[in-house]
C-alpha cells in the first residue's frame, strides 16, 4: 500500500516524502512540474536513499488521476498540489479556484471510487481572516482577503462534507502558519520563481547580493516594533505533523482540523535580526507601505496537535534562518543551479 503525494516536488510536499520515507512509508508522487521541480525528486532518494514512484501529472486531469487510482494499491492521499501565491491569485482568480478547488474535487472523487478512505489536506492560516489571536481550530472562519485563502477554505468544505458522506472516511485538515527553512542537507528547500513574494526567500536572495534591500510592508502595525507578526515553523517541523496526522486518520474516521505552528509570533524585524546574527551577515531593509491583505498579527494556539497528534514545533526561528541560508549558498539558482 502507498502514499499518495499531490505536489510531492514542491517546497512542503518534498519535505514531507523525505518523512514519510524515513517513517518507512511507500511514496508516489504525483506533479506537474509547473512549480515543483524534478531536482526534487531526486534529491529526496539522494537524502533518504528511497525511490519515490513519480507521475508527471495534474491532478485536475480526472482522467490521469482515475489511471493513477487504477494502476496502484493507494492507502491514503496527501495533497499539497496547488498554486499559493496571494498576490497572484488576486490577479487570477479562475486560474486559482480552478486549479485549487477541482484538484480537490478530482482526488476526493477518485478517493470515492477506489474506496480511499485517508486524506490529509494542506490547508493554510489565511482561512482564518482576522480573527483574534491566537487563532483556534473551532473559530468561525472569516472570509480571506483574497482568492488563494477561498480556495483553502472551499477545499476544506467540500472534503468535510465528502468525509460525512463517506463512512469510514478520515480527514485531516491541516492550517500552516508561515513555514521557512529549509532539509538541514541543504539539497531540499523553497524555489520560489522569479521575485520571492514571501519574506524568507526575499531575504536570503538580498544576503547572497542578488536584490539590493528588503522592502518592509508595513511599519505602522499594531505591534510591539510597527512590523507584521507571523508565526514562523520550520519546514522539516511541518513534515512531521504531516507523518502524524496521517497516523490519525489510520485511527480515527470523521474530520478533524488542526493548527501546525509554534504558538509564537515573531516580528519581521526580528526574523531580519535573527537572520543576521546567525548568517554574520547585514540585510539592508527599506520600511515602505503596507501590503494589500496583510494582517498586523497571525499565530496558532497549537495546543490542540500536540494533545491529539503528540506534535509541536521543535526547531528554532535561528535554525530555520540557518538551513534557509544553508539551502540559498548551495542553490544559488534553486534547483536550476547546474550540478
Ligand atoms: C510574512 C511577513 C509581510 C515579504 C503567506 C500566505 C499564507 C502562507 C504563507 C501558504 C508579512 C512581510 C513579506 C516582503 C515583507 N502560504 N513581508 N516584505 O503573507 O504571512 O503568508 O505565505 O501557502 O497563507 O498568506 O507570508 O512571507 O509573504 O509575509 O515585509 O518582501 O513579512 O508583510 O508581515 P504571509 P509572507
Amino acid at each position: 500500500m502507498a502514499i499518495l503525494v499531490t505536489g510531492g516536488a514542491g517546497y512542503i510536499g518534498s519535505h514531507t516524502c523525505v518523512a514519510l520515507l524515513e517513517a518507512g512509508y511507500r511514496v508516489i508522487i504525483a506533479d506537474n512540474l509547473c512549480r515543483g521541480s524534478a531536482k526534487a525528486i531526486k534529491r529526496i532518494e539522494c537524502i533518504t536513499g528511497k525511490k519515490p514512484a513519480f507521475y508527471c501529472l495534474d491532478v485536475t486531469d480526472a482522467a490521469a488521476v482515475d489511471g493513477l487510482f487504477a494502476a496502484n494499491k493507494i492507502d491514503s492521499v496527501l495533497h499539497f498540489a496547488g498554486f499559493k501565491a496571494v498576490g497572484e491569485s488576486v490577479a487570477k482568480p479562475l486560474l486559482y479556484y480552478y486549479n485549487n478547488v477541482v484538484g480537490t474535487m478530482v482526488l476526493a472523487g477518485a478517493c470515492q471510487k477506489y474506496g480511499v478512505q485517508h486524506f490529509v489536506y494542506s490547508s493554510s492560516a489565511t482561512v482564518y481572516g482576522p480573527n483574534k489571536v491566537p487563532f483556534r481550530e473551532d473559530m468561525l472562519l472569516l472570509p480571506a482577503a483574497n482568492p488563494y485563502g477561498e480556495t483553502k477554505a472551499i477545499s476544506e468544505r467540500i472534503l468535510t462534507d465528502a468525509a460525512k458522506a463517506n463512512k469510514g472516511w478520515s480527514v485531516v485538515l491541516l492550517r500552516y502558519f508561515n513555514p521557512l527553512g529549509a532539509h538541514e542537507s541543504g539539497l531540499l528547500g523553497e524555489d520560489p520563481a522569479g521575485v520571492p513574494s514571501n519574506l524568507m526567500p526575499y531575504i536570503t536572495q538580498v544576503a547572497a547580493g542578488k536584490r539590493e534591500r528588503l522592502y518592509i510592508f508595513g511599519g505602522d502595525y499594531n505591534t510591539p516594533d510597527g512590523t507584521g507578526v507571523r508565526d514562523y515553523i520550520h519546514v522539516m517541523d511541518l513534515a512531521a505533523g504531516h507523518v502524524r496526522a496521517l497516523e490519525k486518520t489510520k485511527s480515527s474516521p470523521g474530520v478533524h482540523i488542526y493548527n501546525l505552528g509554534s504558538g509564537v509570533g515573531y516580528s519581521v524585524l526580528e526574523l531580519v535580526r535573527t537572520f543576521e546574527q546567525v548568517t554574520g551577515i547585514a540585510i539592508p531593509y527599506e520600511i515602505t507601505g503596507r501590503r494589500p491583505g496583510d494582517i498586523d498579527i497571525c499565530y496558532a494556539d497549537p495546543g490542540k496537535a500536540y494533545r491529539e497528534l503528540g506534535w509541536k514545533a521543535g526547531k528554532t526561528l535561528a535554525e530555520m534562518c540557518r538551513d534557509a541560508w544553508r539551502w540559498q549558498q548551495a542553490n544559488p539558482e534553486g534547483y536550476a543551479t547546474a550540478e
